[in-house]
């Protein structure tokens, strides 16, 4: 079994010193112990975009590695470029492989993978703890399978895997994603982990040991109604979060065209507040400069990537006008400041309020980059379903 007490002894000892364990009693995970998402994960995944259209094919994730190259955003930190369902082909093949798709990857998923490492990214793939995936075409799942798959997988190179949870057969959650934990780490190979169950079985009770991030909740989806609805689900369970072991409120859909550009700033913003998993979902290769301006923000980023790893929590969230604080590895404290209702409203907090001492304190808005000072008292004019995000040092 791949975990240490070591690694969890550490982070529980790195909490304490810090004085986060009180504040948020943080829970002493055994963390899966690969190595892997000490940082959450960042990347590309298709589903948000293409689901399973025809578009989904060879030239296309190609052309998501260039980009990912080109615009900077792998230099910003995203570094996985991860296929999602419907990349095979119905059937296992006489000898129980998995097969590739013909028509979407006519090479192979390995020629796919080398194109993606020879842009100096790493690769993922997808697959389903049951016995198909997700896609009402049902494409064969890894359940009873998962040796097989994950020796196949890491002969191809992949480096991230996502494990879904259709078609589970009504099997034991922790025993099916645990055979994938433990066929995975046979392989000998590196394979970042992401538990997909939606929440159904409280994986932040037991996954920790088990995978390197859990999804909270059922799918996202480009609307405001759908992405506030998962940040007040994945906003109360910043405890179970850590190194190594994240909460995943589902992938990106800054850029997808539904919400509008303050509606994504305050998308990016809550998941890096809430340390989430960051993975574009939408098509980069004709981003707008407002996009990229919001996938590329450094200082945003940069909250989410703290080598902390303690996920914001709220300290309140009267009216819909929520103060959301994240604690971070330099003694710098971020503050958030978001505006769920439909009207432009003042927000105010204080610095003893999220935990800072006295005295006086600067604050960069990490989206305008304005600059202040403060003795106390910390607010913003947010507009309706907008964030207003300070760094207090
Ligand atoms: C489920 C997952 C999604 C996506 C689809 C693919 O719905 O939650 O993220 O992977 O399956 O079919």
């Amino acid at each position: 079994m791949r975990r240490t007490v070591l690694t969890a002894l550490a982070a529980v000892a790195a909490l304490v010193g810090s004085g986060v364990l009180g504040a948020t009693a943080a829970t002493p995970a055994l963390a899966l112990d690969n190595g892997l998402a000490l940082t959450p994960q960042m990347g590309f995944n298709n589903w948000n975009l293409t689901q399973c259209g025809s578009q989904f094919n060879e030239a296309f994730v190609k052309g998501i590695a260039d980009t990912l190259v080109s615009t900077g955003l792998k230099d910003a930190g995203y570094q996985y470029v991860n296929l999602d369902d419907c990349w095979a082909q119905s059937s296992r093949d006489a000898s129980g492989n998995l097969v590739p798709d013909k028509t979407r990857f006519p090479h192979g998923i390995k020629a796919v993978a080398d194109y993606v490492h020879s842009k100096g990214l790493k690769f993922g793939l997808y697959s389903s703890a049951g016995t198909k995936t997700c896609n009402k075409a049902g494409f064969p799942g890894g359940l009873g399978h998962e040796k097989q798959d994950a020796a196949l997988w890491a002969s191809w190179g992949v480096d991230y895997l996502k494990y879904d949870n259709c078609n589970n057969q009504g099997q034991d959650a922790k025993k099916r994603y645990t055979a994938m934990r433990d066929a995975l780490a046979a392989t000998g190979r590196p394979i970042l982990y992401s538990i997909c169950e939606w929440g159904q079985n409280q994986p932040w009770t037991w996954a920790a040991s088990v995978g390197n991030s859990w999804r909270t909740t059922g799918d996202i989806n480009d609307s405001y109604s759908k992405m506030l609805s998962i940040y007040k689900a994945n906003i109360k369970l910043g405890k179970y979060a850590g190194p190594g072991h994240w909460n995943d409120p589902d992938m990106l859909e800054v850029g997808n065209g539904k919400m509008s550009d303050t509606e994504y700033r305050s998308h990016f913003t809550l998941w890096a507040m809430m340390s989430a998993p960051l993975l574009i979902g939408s098509d980069i290769r004709k981003a707008s400069s407002a996009t990229l301006t919001i996938l590329r923000n450094a200082d945003v980023i940069a909250l989410d990537q703290d080598a902390k790893g303690v996920q914001g929590n709220e300290i309140s969230a009267a009216n819909g006008l929520h103060v959301i604080r994240k604690p971070l590895a330099d003694g710098d404290t971020a503050v958030a400041l978001f505006n769920e209702t439909g009207s432009t409203a003042k927000i105010s907090t204080t610095l003893s309020a999220i935990g800072v001492s006295a005295g006086t304190h600067s604050l960069t808005d990490l989206w305008s980059k304005a600059k202040s000072t403060t003795t106390g008292p910390i607010s913003a004019s947010v507009p309706a379903h907008g964030t207003v995000v300070y760094r207090v040092h």
